[in-house]
């Protein structure tokens, strides 16, 4: 059954804490956190920090997004905050079957990311290494983008290789996520949408938001 997992970008960071228990009580079973380091994207997000207060904040599983170059250095700081699922960019390095082996090494559940100009195929190699990956379906950086639509292609190219080869892997899309969008995501194969603008925005609560989510992809 498919997860909703919201991400802050666009919420009221003075308020993280409640805002990730307003999420987390309207049904999401994930929370997604966005860490940008001014090189890998412009913006600069948060830090280990911040995981640790939503650590404490609520009980599900946290999904790590690092936007960050040279991902080597953060895996371990973003496990040991809490992190569950630690999801580096394949475009970010050289090396990404050796940091999916570390990261389960560690513990923690082994995800990569796809930016929208990388094709799927990439991955054919480190699949059966990742728990997870990401198909991002907006260029990573901000919320509140346009879901580009060639992620769906990905996400049913990488359902088709999870089927054949038998792999026990998550597909999560991330960005553009809403209302018309979700149920295409579901209909590709996916099993967790990150939505930042479509939960955290000024049309309606978080729960309203979250109940309407909920309901377009069928839960
Ligand atoms: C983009 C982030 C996404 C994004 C999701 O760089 O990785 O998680 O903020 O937000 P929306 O749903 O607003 O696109
Ligand atoms: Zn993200």
């Amino acid at each position: 059954m498919v997860k909703i997992a919201p991400s802050i970008l666009t919420a009221d960071v003075g308020r993280l804490a409640d805002q990730v228990r307003e999420a987390v009580a309207a049904g999401a079973e994930i929370v997604h956190l966005d860490v940008m380091d001014g090189h890998f994207v412009p913006p600069i997000t948060l830090g280990p920090l911040f995981v640790q207060a939503v650590r404490k904040a609520v009980d599900v599983p946290i999904d790590i997004h690092l936007m960050v170059d040279r991902p080597e250095a953060q895996l371990r700081p973003f496990r040991e905050a809490g992190g569950d699922t630690i999801n580096f960019h394949y475009e970010a390095t050289l090396h990404p079957h050796r940091l999916l082996g570390e990261l389960r090494q560690m513990g923690a559940r082994a995800g990569i990311c796809l930016n929208p100009g990388t094709p799927v195929t990439v991955l054919q190699d480190v699949i059966a290494d990742a728990d997870q990956v990401v198909v991002m379906t907006v260029n990573p950086g901000w919320g509140g983008q346009l879901f580009i639509e060639s992620g769906l292609d990905k996400v049913r190219w990488l359902a088709v290789e999870r089927e054949r080869r038998g792999l026990n892997l998550t597909i999560e899309v991330d960005g553009g996520v809403n209302l018309s969008t979700a149920p295409w995501c579901v209909g590709a194969g996916a099993d967790v949408l990150v939505a930042g603008a479509a939960i955290y925005n000024d049309k309606g609560t978080v729960a309203e938001n979250m109940r309407a989510l909920l309901q377009a992809v069928g839960r």
